[in-house]
């Protein structure tokens, strides 16, 4: 039964002082918990932009670690421990120079037998930077970084798109070797490999797509003569599904890792024909192994979430004994 106590709702129902009261509340409630809802959200957003788009990008730096065990590396020779550093994208104000030289010293510090260099050293964005790193600055930076079996690059997509020729120049003037559609064969305390370098694949934009000055089969070819284990540089992944079999491991960058990483959703972008399926990580097809590195900078878009920039340390081995 409704009982009148001088209150009309608005839709014209009589409601009970009781109703009225729980009304009055609810409505305040609702309106504070709105606020503070509201507030909330605009407290996570600010820090999670802040987060995504200067903590994570400019100081949080990973250590991925990867073990690669292969029949092609002989059972005999010690492992072979790569660091490879990717898409440093250099620029103000998420990679200054005094942030790679906390990285080249991250780097050295983890005394590898080879350093990879996997391309894009310069910066990726124009419209939210404060200011590139000239050439010389980075290069400088990098010419500290040490190994036995020294330190060898690739050009990536955007090297090329700003000037390949300069950057080529300025890494190999800091003693780090430029491979393009090139294989060298490396060896030193009991270790002996193929370390070769593909051409990008992306280098040329043209009316529609791009055209690369990737050479894949002048590559492999020049991998010839022997059984020894060979490592392929390959900026881009997309590459993978051609490589063949007589290449032990592909190391590539290009993709960040989609550099956004969102829980239940995954990764809203990922610069790769394949899209997920290179898009991070240790991936084996076939026998074939890839590893796809994060990488350390910022393109495209100046946010990182939940894929802090990182140096991928991989290790080369022989399969251990099975199980007896
Ligand atoms: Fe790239």
């Amino acid at each position: 039964m409704l009982v009148n106590y001088g209150c009309v709702s608005r839709n014209g129902f009589y409601r009970t002082q009781a109703q009225v009261v729980y009304a009055a509340t609810a409505r305040m409630l609702t309106r504070r918990r709105f606020l503070q809802g509201a507030g909330g959200l605009v407290l996570l957003g600010a820090s999670g932009s802040a987060y995504a788009g200067v903590i994570e990008p400019r100081f949080r730096l990973s250590l991925a670690e990867w073990t690669v065990a292969h029949p092609a590396w002989p059972a005999a020779a010690p492992p072979l421990r790569i660091v490879a550093l990717a898409d440093l994208h250099a620029m103000h104000p998420w990679m200054p120079v005094p942030r790679i030289e906390s990285i080249v010293a991250e780097a050295n510090a983890l005394r590898p037998d080879l350093i990879v260099l996997l391309g894009d050293y310069v910066a990726g964005m124009q419209r939210f930077r404060t200011g590139i790193v000239p050439i010389a600055d980075w290069t400088q930076a990098l010419a500290a970084l040490r190994a036995p079996l020294g330190v060898h690059a690739v050009l990536g997509n955007h090297d090329w798109w700003v000037d390949a020729k300069a950057v080529r120049r300025g890494l190999e003037s800091s003693g780090i070797e430029v491979l393009e559609n090139m294989a060298v064969k490396l060896s030193g305390d009991g270790r002996r490999f193929w370390l070769a370098g593909l051409g990008d694949q992306l280098a040329i934009p043209q009316a529609r797509g791009f055209k690369g000055v990737d050479d894949l089969p002048t590559t492999i070819a020049q991998i010839s003569g022997d059984t020894d284990p060979a490592i392929l540089l390959a900026h881009e992944p997309d590459i993978f599904p051609r490589v063949p079999e007589r290449v032990t491991l592909t190391l590539s960058g290009h993709t960040h890792g989609g550099q956004v990483l969102l829980p239940f959703i995954g990764r809203p972008a990922v610069p790769s024909r394949y899209g997920e399926r290179f898009a991070y990580g240790h991936i084996v097809e076939g026998g074939r192994h890839l590893i796809v590195s994060a990488g350390l900078g910022l393109s495209c878009f100046p946010v990182r979430f939940m894929v802090p920039p990182e140096i991928a340390l991989i290790t080369l081995t022989a399969p251990g004994p099975g199980p007896a």
